[in-house]
């Protein structure tokens, strides 16, 4: 079993509850992806390995902090796209590797449509961003093909899931630990989270 921390931070479930409100219009969406994926990423990156290094201050030497390994943002188009935009101001040497996958209506299948990992991994842990997990499908497609190209270490972070589609990835991926703003209760017949905020792409780029 995979680790699934959700986030018990007040300010993680007021920002949460902004972004359900149908009345929230796509800028403050957008902002809010953003600032909930960086609350997100400090709580998922607590056990980052760091080394120890000289930093120059204006006034003298010390040793200072670094980030041990490279780090690999992975948002799953399009919805992901608005939450690697905060990830990155956290973690600037970040690489951003985006990959595409579309949700078959009928089937709730997903279906790949972009993928340019290269030959060989780049990056020693990635993390995969998307801010829906529903029936799971695109964030085991997503995974598969990390581990795929090499890449060892992988965390999710999403911002509301249904228990469908943490319980399918936590399955294919026991190894994957899952960072959630909240756990909603169900899918409606359409594959949408119930309560959840509704479609998070048309909500972030404004066209539902
Ligand atoms: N994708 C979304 O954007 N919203 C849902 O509720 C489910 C999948």
């Amino acid at each position: 079993m995979s680790e699934v921390h959700i986030s018990v931070h007040p300010l993680v479930k007021c920002k949460l509850t902004q972004l359900r409100d149908k009345a929230t219009g796509p800028k403050m969406f957008r902002d809010l992806v953003r600032e909930l994926s960086m609350l997100l990423a400090y709580e998922a990156c607590a056990d980052m390995e760091v080394v120890r290094n000289q930093v120059a201050t204006p006034l003298a030497t010390m040793l200072g902090w670094y980030l041990k390994d490279k780090v690999g943002l992975v948002p799953i188009l399009r919805a992901g796209l608005g939450m690697a935009d905060g990830v990155q101001d956290l973690i600037p040497d970040a690489q951003v590797w985006h990959v595409g996958l579309y949700r078959d209506e009928e089937t709730l299948c997903p279906v790949p449509y972009y993928n340019k990992l290269p030959d060989k991994p780049t990056v020693d842990v990635c993390i995969v961003l998307d801010p829906m997990i529903a029936t799971g499908g695109s964030a085991v497609a997503t995974v598969d093909s990390l581990k795929k190209w090499g890449v060892k270490r992988i965390k999710f972070i999403g911002l509301i899931a249904a228990s469908e589609g943490v319980r399918n990835l936590n399955e294919s991926h026991p190894d994957v630990p899952i960072y959630l703003a909240s756990l909603d209760e169900c899918l409606n017949e359409f594959g949408y989270i119930l309560p959840g905020c509704g479609d998070a792409g048309h909500r972030q780029f404004g066209t539902g």
